[in-house]
């Protein structure tokens, strides 16, 4: 790491103890730092959001909410492992990327902290398909955001058995390709002259 390495803001689309893309976002966060980004990995349950809703912003925006502004403010990109809940990705995850995207503290476009910084997507699901339809929603939904999504990405099926811990591929195959996508990251980053 050196003091312009790329910086990347990393956290999963889930809650529950055990969670497969807790686990599987400590792979992608470990690939992107061999690569030489400054990954920062959090845990969404720290920052407990409501649903949004308008009258809750009118009446002050949560603690949080402004937190996780400064956060997004403060990097360069970002790392996303999530699941897949019906074909789609977690309210969680959209929830989270709604109130990101609200005006912030000083007036300014919430929607702006994400716009030209890149992305690198994963996730995981015990099914056969490792939730590869979430990432195609997670995908568009980062773009009408404004960030530039790697084309790399990775869906880890049978994930009981591949992700036995946090950080733990035990696939060397989709380690390396989820490995590769952080690295895809930080390779957009540096050759767009990102000296954060
Ligand atoms: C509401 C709901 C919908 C789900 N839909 C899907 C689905 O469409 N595809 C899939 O592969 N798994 C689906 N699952 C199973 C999740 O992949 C599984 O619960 C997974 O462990 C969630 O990710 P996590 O381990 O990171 O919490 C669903 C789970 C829930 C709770």
């Amino acid at each position: 790491m050196t003091a312009n390495a790329p910086r990347l803001l990393a956290f999963a689309g889930s809650l529950r103890q055990g969670s497969f893309n807790r686990r599987l976002i400590h792979v992608l966060a470990e690939g992107a730092r061999s690569a030489g980004a400054e990954v920062t990995l959090i845990e969404l349950r720290d920052y407990a959001l409501p649903i949004y809703d308008g009258d809750i912003e009118a009446a002050g925006v949560p603690e949080q909410v402004r937190q996780l502004q400064q956060l997004m403010g403060g990097h360069d990109g970002l790392l996303i492992s999530t699941p897949e809940y019906n074909g789609s990705m977690p309210a969680l995850l959209k929830n989270t990327l709604d109130w990101i995207s609200r005006p912030t503290a000083d007036g300014g476009s919430g929607v702006a902290l994400f716009q030209d910084k890149v992305a690198g997507i994963v996730s995981a699901s015990p099914g056969p398909l490792g939730g590869l339809r979430s990432l195609l929603v997670l995908r568009d939904a980062l773009a009408k955001l404004g960030l530039i999504v790697v084309p790399q990405q990775v869906a880890v099926g049978q994930a009981a058995d591949k992700l036995p811990d946090y950080g733990v591929l035990a696939d060397d195959r989709q380690k390396h390709q989820v490995h590769g996508v952080g690295a895809a990251v930080v390779r957009h980053l540096t050759r767009a002259g990102v000296t954060s």
